[in-house]
């Protein structure tokens, strides 16, 4: 008798499991189709060190869809004095990002942060660097009405443009099957986040280092800086290394010392201010966007939680090389520079007192300073070799 009760028990945990894995694997199986189709578009090569791309159920990839998204991410007329678009902040020559410590937009206004790379943005489980939108599409649409960027008063007159040009309406047709009013600023939304999610950046020297044991895809030195990445400097517990993968962030926020210590005394009276400008219904894209204090709430503007005051999103590492000058307000110009700030324990200059809301992942490093020059190597590894630039000597070969 105790061992029919036994089978059956066997048999019902048997049962359930292959109910958990068949539903699993119907799951893997969908995003797989899709990134089928996302291959079209991307290089194999390129994804080389990174999980499949995830592909939200309701926009799958398609060729006709990302050429559509590629167009409208490149068309300055979505702008009020038609001269901005998303690439102007978002180049390709650049990495996807523009250079710059704060981004420029119409008119030469300026907002109040560091444009980040859309590389491999399409892993990001939120977009910015408060994270307030959760998706690309919703990004997407952001950026088009904040008055320091594209500049537009509202959706409407991005439709307008849009409707007013038959290239465009032909393909929307194609793509979404949607004309007239139904044509929506969601599918111009959906339409640049395929794009993006082609815009995938692995394959660096890490990853045939790491990866694919490599041993001299990485210099001696560029060794030497990823123990150290992985061991004394604790890099990798935020720039994290997965078994198979690397995105080189945990994708949460952390306040690690930038820009908050010059707003220090201000904190009580700012939070308190933004939160009762939020309640009233303002937006907190334009808030954050537009206002250089506000800016450094940080995480705290997205989650009313005190302790994430002037937290930030973990950028990725990947082609970090390309991408000075670095954080969220582009106050450091060079790795270095970046190496001798955690060297210090999230301070300009080392013994500076930090900020009362600094991560208990931020100390001192007692790194040397040829250490500090052998992370800065390593930071180089992380470079795609589509983005690579030859180096002089490989010039003048
Ligand atoms: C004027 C410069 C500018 C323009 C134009 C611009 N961006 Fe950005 N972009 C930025 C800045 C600055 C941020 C960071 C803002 C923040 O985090 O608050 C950003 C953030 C992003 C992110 C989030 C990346 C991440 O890692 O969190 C994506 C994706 C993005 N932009 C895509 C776009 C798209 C799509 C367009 C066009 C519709 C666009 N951007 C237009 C400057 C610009
Ligand atoms: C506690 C988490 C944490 C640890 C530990 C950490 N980082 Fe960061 N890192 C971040 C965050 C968050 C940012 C963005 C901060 C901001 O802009 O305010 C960042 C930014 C950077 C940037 C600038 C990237 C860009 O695109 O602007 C580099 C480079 C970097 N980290 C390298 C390192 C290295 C090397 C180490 C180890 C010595 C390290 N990080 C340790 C969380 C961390």
């Amino acid at each position: 008798m105790r061992y029919v009760v036994l089978l059956a028990l066997i048999l019902t945990a048997l049962f359930a499991y292959k109910q958990i894995s068949t539903n699993s694997m119907v799951v893997s199986a969908a995003v797989i189709s899709q990134q089928d189709d996302a291959k079209n578009q991307t290089d194999e090569n390129d994804l080389y060190g990174l999980p499949p791309v995830p592909i939200p159920v309701n926009n799958p990839q398609t060729p006709a869809k990302i050429a559509l998204g590629d167009k409208l991410f490149h068309d300055k007329r979505f702008s009020v004095d038609g001269t901005v678009s998303c690439s102007n902040c978002h180049d390709k020559q650049k990495a996807f990002t523009d250079g710059l410590a704060i981004s420029v937009g119409h008119h030469g206004l300026t907002g109040t942060r560091n444009a980040p790379t859309v590389l491999n943005a399409a892993f990001n489980p939120s977009q910015f660097w408060d994270g307030r939108e959760p998706d690309l599409e919703g990004q997407a649409k952001q950026p088009l009405i904040n008055p320091v960027e594209h500049g537009l008063a509202d959706h409407k007159q991005v439709l307008e443009i849009i409707r007013s040009d038959p290239d465009y309406l032909a393909t929307f047709q194609t793509v979404f099957e949607v004309s007239g009013k139904r044509l929506s600023i969601d599918h111009v939304a959906k339409a640049i986040a395929s794009f993006e999610r082609t815009l995938v950046s692995g394959n660096s020297a890490f990853d045939r280092y790491h990866f694919n044991s490599q041993a001299d895809a990485m210099t001696a030195a560029q060794i030497r800086g990823f123990e150290l990445f992985i061991g004394q400097g604790r890099c990798v517990s935020c720039h994290t290394i997965e078994q198979d993968h690397a995105l080189f962030t945990d994708s949460r926020f952390h306040n690690i010392g930038i820009g908050i210590n010059r707003i220090q005394q201000d904190i009580p009276r700012l939070a308190q201010a933004f939160l009762e400008d939020k309640n009233k219904g303002g937006d907190v894209d334009k808030m954050v966007l537009t206002d250089k204090k506000s800016s450094e709430l940080g995480r705290f503007a997205v989650t009313d939680d005190l302790s994430q005051i002037g937290a930030f999103k973990t950028p990725t590492l990947r082609n970090v090389e390309l991408t000075a000058p670095y954080m969220h307000d582009g106050s450091l110009k060079t790795l270095k520079e970046v190496m001798v700030h955690y060297n210090n324990g999230g301070v300009a200059k080392a013994g500076e007192p930090v900020n009362d809301f600094l991560s208990g992942g931020i100390r001192p490093l007692d790194l040397s300073d040829p250490q500090l020059d052998d992370l800065v190597d390593f930071m180089k590894a992380l470079t795609s070799s589509k983005f690579a630039v030859p180096t002089s000597t490989q010039a003048a070969n």
